[in-house]
């Protein structure tokens, strides 16, 4: 394991991964725009290169995860990182842990509803919005399904207990 947070030294090869698994370094989320190469991030290496990556943005609301990716499907890493950032947002004091997906990702839902998310909010079109400043965003996601509402997805975090 070898895993860090996103230091300067890693937004070149950060967004040049972004925008080969996400097709664009842009990410829209709720009508706002982000470049997760310039937030926070947790990177996983192997043999240097990154296998893993979760990148987030903090603010008053709480932790966004903007991004999510592991290229060693099935072997815990996606899980793992997770589980980093929730750790994360608590030392921070964010109050929780949140994320936007879309209405055809099923198997990815199940995965964050596993970690303890639930599901917060549809926001009914705003994929369909968010694919006018980002055409990369098809219009087919998964099993064929048409895709066009966001799904919020979050995990209150308890803070820790004062001794
Ligand atoms: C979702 C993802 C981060 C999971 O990473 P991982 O290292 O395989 O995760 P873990 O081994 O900890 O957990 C396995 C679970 O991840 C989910 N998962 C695995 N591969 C997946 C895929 N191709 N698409 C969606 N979910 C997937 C499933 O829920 C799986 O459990 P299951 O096999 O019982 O259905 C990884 O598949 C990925 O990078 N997918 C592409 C990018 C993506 O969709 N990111 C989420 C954005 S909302």
């Amino acid at each position: 394991m070898a895993r860090t947070e996103l230091r300067d030294e890693d937004r070149a090869e950060v967004a040049e991964f972004i925008e080969r698994h996400w097709q664009s370094r842009l990410s829209m989320s709720r009508g706002r725009k982000f470049y997760p190469h310039q937030e926070s991030g947790l990177i996983e290496r192997r043999g240097g290169a990154i296998v893993g990556l979760l990148t987030y943005h903090i603010d008053e609301e709480g932790m966004e995860v903007l991004t999510l990716n592991s290229t060693l499907e099935g072997a815990g890493l996606g899980s793992s990182l997770m589980l980093d950032a929730i750790e994360k947002a608590r030392k921070e004091g964010c109050r929780k842990i949140f994320l936007v997906t879309t209405n055809d990702r099923l198997r990815v839902i199940s995965f964050y509803q596993r970690l303890g998310f639930r599901m917060t909010a549809i926001n009914l079109g705003v994929v369909d919005e968010a694919r006018k400043v980002k055409p990369q965003i098809p219009l087919i996601g998964e099993r064929g399904v048409p895709i066009h509402d966001e799904v919020v997805m979050e995990l209150a975090i308890e803070p820790y207990l004062e001794a």
